[in-house]
């Protein structure tokens, strides 16, 4: 069966641009790094989980769906893109979540609102089981409901970055390296399947424990071939685990926010910037070779994690001193 059609959220390509200060900084050459702008992608916000989006709703549309459920961690950019999208789409989104309401409320907790999403706090029941549940008890009220993976990551989603490899490869043909938050997998596998294993570097996050495993398992449905053992992954920037804020992501934020003005987030493209710092620092990276940077988005989480908010406002510098 040929798969179903992707649907339309946002406009491409996204914007590629220079980083020459960032470049310089790192000890690179100016005309070295590129930065892929996909926090600028328009619906919701921006961030790479809409491209995975128009393939997976196009998938529940297809099946004939009124509502999308998904399941993530309270401040998940995929669950507000989701609602982002049901919004621009008019289908109804419940976002199954873990805990208990009344915890913090801010960064993408607000957008969720803000977009129409419901919200199933499961308590201590599994996301895969709670978000099971949601789906019976809305087929129950006689809606249609259709289930979005945690993250947008099957093959199906990450279609959208096999997709965005190719538009990358016509905006710079002499690509040596993209380098790419690796949280659940997607992104990572549509840019292996589109770009070759060798041009992609994966800065795992800490989001899952066997990362590569996924990432092999989707890009080997792409491609049909076996990509486990060339696959490119830093695990040095996981630090203490998933969202804890660790000291080189802090630096990494700072480097791109007075290099080029470029905002990053402490859970994915910061830690992403962390490993292409140590990719530069040992070698991997080297001058007189194209490098992309991938913003995936994500600066809502930023206001969302009360320890990098904590970190960055009290640091703000007073005039006069
Ligand atoms: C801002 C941001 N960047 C990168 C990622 C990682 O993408 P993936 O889950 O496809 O590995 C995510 C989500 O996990 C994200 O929200």
């Amino acid at each position: 069966m040929n798969p179903a059609p992707p649907t339309s959220l946002a406009s491409w390509p996204t914007p590629l641009e220079k980083a020459p200060r960032l470049a310089a900084a790192l000890g690179l050459r100016e005309d070295d790094l590129w930065i892929k702008r996909d926090d600028l992608i328009g619906l919701g916000a921006g961030g790479n989980k809409v491209r995975k989006l128009e393939y997976t709703i196009g998938a529940a549309l297809a099946a004939g769906a009124d509502t999308l459920v998904t399941v993530g961690a309270p401040q998940s950019n995929h669950a507000r893109l989701t609602a982002a999208a049901g919004a621009r789409l008019g289908l109804d989104v419940v976002l199954v979540f873990p805990g208990c309401p009344g915890g913090s409320r801010s960064g993408n907790l607000v957008l969720d609102a803000l977009f129409g999403a419901r919200v199933h706090w499961a308590g201590d029941v599994g996301l895969t089981v709670a978000a099971q549940e949601v789906v019976e008890a809305l087929r129950r009220r006689g809606a249609r409901p259709e289930l979005i993976p945690f993250g947008g990551s099957n093959a199906v989603g990450a279609r959208g970055y096999e997709r965005a490899g190719r538009e990358l490869l016509a905006q710079v043909p002499s690509l040596d390296l993209a380098v790419v938050a690796l949280g659940s997998g997607g992104t990572m596998a549509g840019l292996v399947a589109a770009l070759g294993a060798d041009r992609v570097l994966g800065v795992d996050t800490g989001a899952m424990d066997e990362p590569a495993a996924a990432v092999a398992a989707m890009a080997g449905e792409l491609t049909g071939a076996e990509v486990h053992k060339r696959l490119r992954v830093r695990s040095d920037q996981v630090g203490a685990g998933y969202g804890r804020l660790t000291e080189s992501t802090a630096a990494a934020l700072s480097l791109a926010a007075r290099t080029e003005g470029i905002a990053l987030d402490p859970v994915y493209t910061g830690r992403a910037m962390a490993g292409l710092v140590a990719a530069v620092e040992d070698g991997t990276v080297a001058p007189g070779r194209t490098t992309v940077f991938w913003h995936t988005g994500g600066l809502a989480g930023l206001f969302g994690h009360a320890e990098a908010v904590d970190r960055f406002e009290s640091a703000l510098p007073v005039f006069p001193a």
